[in-house]
Formats: structure tokens, sequence, C-alpha cells
């Protein structure tokens, strides 16, 4: 079901996947869709939306304003969204019209459903989450807050997945499994076995990969 068409939705990031938030709102019956972003001049316009401010503008938004946030640091998308509704700003989740929800999952604030993703009956879908293009969440999932599931991902049902997780683009996971929080399954990657939180696995059958002390557990998506 498209959200009813409301007031002004900002859009916190004017990237990649900022773009994709703020047309996906606009499908989903927002009728005036802004950005924000601290790069990006206030002033100027990034495809079809005016650029309104930088981030901390979202703190002062005018009451009858609804913010989502559109990074693809997991972290950071999170804390944002908990920031904003402690000060009691509606951050909705956002459903294309063109994503099919059963109506018996549950999707949490601030949430981005995407055009093509599947999200199937009682899976629960937290907080601050991606659920990107294509992907499927499949029956009795569990996804935690802020974690993100990259365009075709596909979880079996009963996947439980901890907070501030990327599955990469065109992952599989096999039914049943746990995935940890911190997790990054690598593009591509065929999950077996359960995923223990903060580790980085890759191939298929995945296996844990080795990190560098200079990588980030959660780089930008767009
Ligand atoms: C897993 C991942 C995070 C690792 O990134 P990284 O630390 O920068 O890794 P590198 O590119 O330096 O690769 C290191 C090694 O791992 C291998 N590798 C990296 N990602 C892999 C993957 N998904 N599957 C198999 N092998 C992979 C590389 O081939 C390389 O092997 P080598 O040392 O033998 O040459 C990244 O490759 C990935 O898959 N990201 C997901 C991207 C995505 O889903 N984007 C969606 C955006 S919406």
């Amino acid at each position: 079901m498209p959200d009813p068409r409301r007031g002004t939705l900002l859009v916190m990031g004017a990237g990649g996947h900022g773009k994709v938030v703020a047309e996906t709102a606009e499908a989903a019956g927002w009728s005036d869709v802004r950005f924000l972003d601290d790069r990006v001049p206030t002033g100027s316009r990034v495809a079809a939306w005016p650029v309104e401010g930088t981030f901390p503008t979202a703190l002062q938004a005018a009451k009858g304003t609804s913010v989502v946030v559109a990074v693809g640091d997991n972290a950071l998308r999170l804390d944002w969204i908990d920031r904003l509704a402690r000060l009691g700003i509606d951050c909705p989740a956002i459903v294309s019209p063109h994503a099919i929800v059963s109506s018996r999952a549950s999707i949490g604030e601030g949430t981005v459903v995407v055009a093509g993703a599947i999200v199937a009956i009682a899976a629960r879908i937290g907080r601050a989450c991606i659920v990107n293009t294509a992907c499927s969440i499949d029956h009795d999932c569990e996804i935690g807050d802020g974690t993100h599931v990259s365009p075709g991902a596909r979880l079996g049902g009963g996947v439980i997945v901890g907070a501030r997780s990327w599955i990469g683009i065109g992952a599989t996971v096999r039914n049943d499994l746990r995935i940890g929080t911190d997790a990054v399954i690598g593009a591509g990657s065929t999950v077996v076995r359960p995923v223990a939180d903060g580790s980085t696995v890759i191939g298929v059958a995945a296996q844990p990969k080795r990190r560098d002390a200079s990588e980030s557990a959660h780089p930008p998506v767009g």
C-alpha cells in the first residue's frame, strides 16, 4: 500500500542512494520531497529535487515535516534516526509501491524498501534499514536495526541478521542462519554457515575474509 499523501519529506543525503530514496518517496505519494546534504550547496538541485540545507537542519524540522536518512553508512544512518526520533521528529518508513511487502510483515521506523524488493509473511525489518532493489527477504526473517540488504540479495526463511550489518549485492543466505551484528557479506557470496558479529565473509561457500587495520566495516553506498 502506498503511503498516504503527506507534507514535506526531507531526505538526508543527496548521493546515489538519496536519489533512489527521493524517487521512491515520490512514487509512494510524497508530494514535496527535498534534500539535505552537507556537501551539496543549499539552494541547488539534485536530479528533480531542491537542496534545502545541511544535515543539522533536520533537527529543526517543522511540525508536519518528516525526515528519512539516505546515507549508506549503517551506523551513521541508525544514529541519525535515533536522534531524530528522540526529538519527536517523524521518521516514516518509505515503501515503494513497486515492492511486494506482506501485510503480515513489519517494517521499522526510517526504513526504506525500494522497487522490486519482496518482504514475505512474518518478516520483521528493523529501524533505519535499507531493503534495496529487487532483494528478497523470506518468511520469518528478522533484520536488525540499521542493516542494509543490497540489491538482488536473497535471504531464505527464518534468517536472523543483527544490527548494522551489510548483505552485499546478489548474496544468498541459506534459510534459518544467524548473521551477527556489524557483519559484512561480500557481493555474490553464498552463506551456508552462521556469521559471527563483526566478521566479513566472502565467496561460495562464504569464508571469513582477513581484514586490514585500515578497513571500514561500513563503506558507503551510492
Ligand atoms: C566484501 C567487500 C566489502 C570487501 O571489500 P574490500 O575489503 O575492499 O576487498 P578488496 O576489494 O580489497 O578485495 C580483497 C580480496 O577479497 C576478494 N573479494 C572481495 N570481495 C569479494 C567478494 N564479494 N566475493 C569474493 N571475493 C571477494 C578480492 O578478489 C580480493 O582477493 P585477492 O586478495 O585474492 O585479490 C566488497 O568486495 C564487497 O563485496 N562489497 C559489497 C558491495 C555491494 O554489495 N554493494 C552494494 C551497493 S548498493
